[in-house]
Order: C-alpha cells, then structure tokens, then sequence
C-alpha cells in the first residue's frame, strides 16, 4: 500500500507532495499539527485531537482552512484510501504561502496538510520499560499550544537517543517535571497517580487526559499538581504516554533505577485502557 498525503484538496502519493518555498511553516515554523492513530480502524479520539487543534488555531490566530467536521471526513477518507491495518495521520497547518517576512498578510490562507503512514505495531520490548534523561527545560511558556515549532524537542530527543535513552523530560531550574519532549509524564506513588497539572508550560495530552479519564472510572485515586524530580525518582512507578506509544514505561531516569526496575502493575492496569 502506499504512503498518501493530502495536499491542495487531494490525496497524491507521499513523495509526490511538495510544499511551495514560501510556506510560512518551511520559512518560519509557523504553524500547529495533530498526530491521530486508528485503533482497530477507527481514528481513536479524533474529536479531541481536532479540538485541540481548533484551541491551538486560537492560540496562534490562525483561521482554520476547513471545519472540523470537514477536517474529520477528509481523515476518514485518508484512512480508507491508505488502506493500512492501522494508520497515522499526520495532519498540519501552516499559516500560509507568501514571500518572507516576520509579520504577515490579513488575507493569508492557511494551508492544509496531511500524512497517512502504516503506524508501526508496537515493540513489545518497550514493554520492558526504557530509560530516559532530564534535560533543562529551554522552551517558551505556550507549550500548551501544539506547534510545529519544535527545535528544543528535536535537540534534546537526539541527546536522548545518542546517549541509548528513549526520552528527554523537561525539568525546570526548580526542579520541577514538565513532561518529556513527545510525551506526558505520570507517576505512581502509594497506589495514586500523579501528573503535573496541564497549564501553559505542557501540551494537555489527549492521551493524558483519556487516562485520567479512565483512572476515575477505575477508581484510582489521580492528582495533578506541580511534580518534583525528587519524589518522581521516588515513585512506585513511570510512565510516558502519547499517541503514537499509550504508555510507556520508564525504569530508570538518568543514573536513577525506578522502584526495583521493571514496570509496575499500575502500569499494566492503565495499558490494557486502550482499546
Ligand atoms: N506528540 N507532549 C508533547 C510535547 C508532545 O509532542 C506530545 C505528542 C504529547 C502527548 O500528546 P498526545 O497524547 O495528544 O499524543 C505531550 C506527538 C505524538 C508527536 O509530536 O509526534
């Protein structure tokens, strides 16, 4: 099957599609995006990840170029056309195609791109728990909105894999977590769940909150507040989570093994959430 994109109102195969020079997303970055996965087919929470691209237009003033209802059927037929067991969709934004320069034209239509990819199946090895690094946190504080702009991510994702890691955590000069450069970050402590809250210094994890979601009607006890490095070296448990890998189990941060350095059975309990 092959790879599409979905570029000036059609689908063309991926590596036929080009993006003009002058897209404001190439010069400057200046745009947002989603990652959707299916799961058994289906695009899993779509809703949630096309309002939260609606909220991260608002955040940029950028109209978006079709509605969300359209936004959904143009992903819907994506994903027919890929024909894949299971999909991601990439789907991205950009303010528009106009020669350089910072600021830009009222008038500017925005571009609408997407990418329809198998989504690997997940590496069970993974499954094992990884080890990750804490890195300075360097980026802006609008974190919550899901741009494209994603140098300080990108930089410390490679020191993560250059140093054999599979993630970065953002940590503040105070010693608080934020959340990993791709990825939510939870912990487990006393059979409670801990994430910090979802203010302007993360992204609101669709998945985040689908788990959070969960755990209430599971009835674990959850708490979302600022975290410190400290106690989430501490804790019972670690895990990242995003779309592309639900939840991912950490063992050791840095130098630090996690609890006795295998995934714990809260880890397991919110795993098998997914459909
Ligand atoms: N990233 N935080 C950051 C910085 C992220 O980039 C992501 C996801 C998340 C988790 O969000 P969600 O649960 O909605 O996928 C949190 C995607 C997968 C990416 O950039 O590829």
């Amino acid at each position: 099957m092959p790879e599409i994109a979905y570029i000036n109102n059609n689908f063309i195969p991926l590596e036929k599609a080009f993006i003009p020079i002058n897209d404001r997303g190439y010069l400057f970055a200046d745009g947002i995006y989603e990652v959707i996965v299916t799961r058994n087919g289906k695009p899993f929470l779509i809703k949630e990840h096309l309002e939260r691209l609606q909220r991260s237009a608002d955040g940029i003033i950028l109209e978006m170029p079709a509605s969300l209802p359209e936004l959904s059927e143009i992903i819907e037929t994506g994903i027919r056309k890929a024909g894949f067991t299971e999909t991601m969709v990439y789907v991205q934004i950009t303010r528009g195609i106009e020669p350089r320069r910072h600021n830009y034209s009222a008038k500017l239509r925005a571009n609408l791109t997407m990418t329809f990819r198998p989504h690997p199946e997940y590496d069970p090895q993974l499954a094992q728990g990884v080890s990750i690094i804490t890195v300075p946190e360097i980026r802006w504080s609008r974190c919550d909105i899901k741009s494209i702009s994603l140098l300080p991510n990108i930089m410390m994702k490679q020191r993560a894999v250059e140093s054999g890691c599979q993630e970065a955590l953002f940590v503040t000069e105070e010693g608080l977590i934020h959340e990993g450069t791709a990825g939510n970050i939870f912990f487990i402590k006393n059979k409670t769940l801990y994430t910090p809250q979802a203010d302007q210094y993360i992204l609101n994890g669709i998945t985040r909150s689908y788990i959070l979601q969960q755990a209430a009607i599971h009835g674990i006890k959850q708490i979302e507040r600022e975290c410190t490095l400290q106690e989430t070296l501490k804790a019972d448990e670690v895990f990242i989570t995003s779309s592309t890998v639900d939840l991912l189990p950490v063992v050791k941060i840095d130098d630090s093994t996690i609890a006795n350095g295998h995934p714990g059975p809260f880890s397991k309990v919110i795993k098998n959430f997914f459909p």
